[in-house]
């Protein structure tokens, strides 16, 4: 490993080393991580694509303590996590990780506002301040009218803006993101990508999967993972992003 990859207390927001997955269902092993070493700092935004299976799901599962790894190493915020019972991930994730997937998991019996404020209070937020970062984030996503809808009565892209706010209510430590714009028509997309840059300048850590380039060229670097490996990570080019900030460029490409 070489020294900057070294997890440590001052490093990465988010750190993978020698991470491996594998499956063991029905007899044959499912090799879905094999040795994936990942390190984000404070700050970025990486995307992470690859073709269906490469292990993206996967990767990100683990990364939030949502999947338990084979082998490896996982580091939060410098300290040591793939060694958390459940209950120590369950704390690690309320204090510091949010998570947004494509089949997004709201608590029907609670209102819009009440699944986003959650997180916050849980978090430790006065009601007061969970209750603005609530109407900041739904204001964002186009949704400040839906506030005091239950989440059966939205579409199912309105579900999916719901739990982005949701997973950004705590400001977390980092965001993780499984193709958070899967079920989004463009209009719908424009307004989560506009939210997920317009966090990321405030500071937001962002590590998202994607299969859309046109998301990916939102962020500062791509991981492209080919059958549970690493096969490229580097910087993304930043100049349309320089003369024109923001998401909107990236969607008007579409035309
Ligand atoms: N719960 C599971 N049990 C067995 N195999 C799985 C499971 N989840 C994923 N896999 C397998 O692991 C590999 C990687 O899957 P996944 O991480 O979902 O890929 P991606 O998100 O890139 O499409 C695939 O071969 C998939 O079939
Ligand atoms: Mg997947």
């Amino acid at each position: 490993m070489s020294p900057a990859n070294e997890p440590g207390p001052t490093t990465a927001a988010v750190q993978a080393v020698n991470l491996v997955k594998v499956y063991q269902t029905g007899g044959l092993p499912v090799h879905a991580v094999r040795g994936v070493d990942l390190r984000v700092d404070r700050g970025e935004f990486v995307a992470i694509m690859g073709p269906s299976g490469s292990g993206k799901s996967t990767l990100v599962h683990m990364l939030g303590g949502l999947d338990g790894r084979t082998s490896g190493e996982i580091w939060v915020d410098g300290k040591r996590a793939d060694t958390l019972n459940e209950s120590g991930w369950a704390i690690l994730r309320r204090q510091k990780i949010g998570f947004v997937f494509q089949f997004f998991n709201l608590v029907a019996n609670m209102t819009v506002a009440d699944n986003v404020e959650l997180p916050a209070l849980l978090g430790g937020s006065t009601p007061r301040h969970a209750r603005e970062r609530r109407e900041y984030l739904l204001g964002e996503l186009g949704l400040a009218d839906k506030a005091d809808a239950s989440p059966a009565q939205l579409s199912g892209g309105e579900q999916q803006r719901v739990a982005l706010a949701r997973a950004l209510a705590n400001q977390p430590q980092v965001l993780l993101a499984d193709e958070p714009t899967g079920n989004l028509d463009s209009r719908n997309t424009r307004d989560v990508l506009r939210l997920l840059g317009e966090v990321h300048r405030q500071g937001q850590t962002i590590v998202m999967v994607t299969h859309d380039a046109r998301v990916a060229g939102l962020a500062d670097r791509l991981v492209t993972l080919l059958d549970g490996m690493i096969v490229d990570d580097g910087a993304i080019a930043p100049p349309r992003r320089r003369t024109k900030p923001g998401a909107g460029d990236v969607v008007e490409l579409r035309g």
